[in-house]
């Protein structure tokens, strides 16, 4: 009888030992496999708010309106992280910079995720991790009205200037596909879409959204009839390294955002919310 208690008592305390130990490890190791958080959803739950990291400058996915007198960053991948953070049961606070600067901002925990209309490429999955797509779109070319049948063709770009954003797939799409005109790269959208206004480029690689944004918002630009490859222009978020609680946490929020066409509500929604000049 006391043998057999006493067996007891050593067998539970092995099995309390084992579970310390292996949760000791798993805080260490910052994954989620383990049974522990990872330290961006520790953060998160800690904070009581997801802090969102995105470059505003891209109506319709993310763009500044002002609302009732007051500035604020809307669009569709704003209203996704919105959802994002409910789930979760936190706030969202949005953090607006330049695309180019995203994945750092992430890489050094200055923001928790990065929604901003992101393309999960290979080369930026060495770095970060990526959710699932949860929204696709083809590359287009923005042209002045008054250019329209001068550029029609990628050859008739041939000595032009091209703009695209700075760290952007575009970047690598006008190199690849335009090897004869000059790519410029500026760090915001609205700042090529002043360039080409201004006639400082002779066209902008947008996707296609944010072009039918632009110029519903410019007259005086058009979509050109130019056929680039379509290459890779899926959006999907972004997440530190190692947090693949955060990961799945947001896949399930997209599962149920796809399943439900709230994202194809969304889209609607923030593209005529823009605001027409
Ligand atoms: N999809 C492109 C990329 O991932 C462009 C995204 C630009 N986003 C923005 N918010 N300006 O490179």
């Amino acid at each position: 009888m006391l043998k057999g208690s006493l067996k007891k008592l050593i067998a539970v305390s092995l099995v309390v030992g084992s579970m310390f130990t292996f949760a000791a490890c798993g805080s260490k190791q910052e994954a989620s496999n383990s049974g522990t958080q990872s330290q961006t959803m520790e953060r998160i739950k800690k904070n009581g708010k997801l802090v969102l990291g995105t470059s505003a400058d891209y109506p319709p996915y993310e763009f500044h309106k002002s609302v009732d007198g007051k500035d604020e960053i809307v669009g569709f991948d704003v209203e996704v992280a919105k959802q994002i953070a409910k789930d979760m049961g936190v706030k969202l606070e949005i953090k607006d910079m330049k695309f180019d600067g995203l994945l750092a901002a992430l890489d050094q925990g200055n923001v928790d995720i990065v929604v901003a209309g992101m393309t999960p490429t290979e080369e930026r999955k060495k770095n970060v991790d990526f959710s699932k797509v949860y929204y696709n779109a083809v590359q287009t070319v923005i042209v002045k009205a008054s250019d329209k049948d001068k550029i029609k063709s990628i050859d008739d770009l041939k000595g032009k200037r091209v703009g695209v954003q700075k760290g952007a797939i575009q970047e690598e799409i006008a190199k690849k596909q335009m090897p004869n005109s000059e790519a410029v790269a500026l760090g915001k959208i609205s700042d090529l879409v002043l360039a080409l206004k201004n006639n400082r480029v002779d066209a902008v690689i947008v996707e296609l959204p944010v072009a039918t944004s632009n110029v519903n918002a410019n007259k005086d630009l058009v979509i050109s009839g130019i056929k680039l490859q379509t290459e890779e222009a899926g959006s999907a978020v972004a997440i530190k390294k190692g947090s693949a609680d955060v990961v799945s946490a947001i896949d399930k929020t997209l599962d149920k955002l796809i399943q439900d066409k709230s994202i194809d509500k969304y889209v609607t929604d923030a593209t005529n919310s823009v605001e027409v000049k």
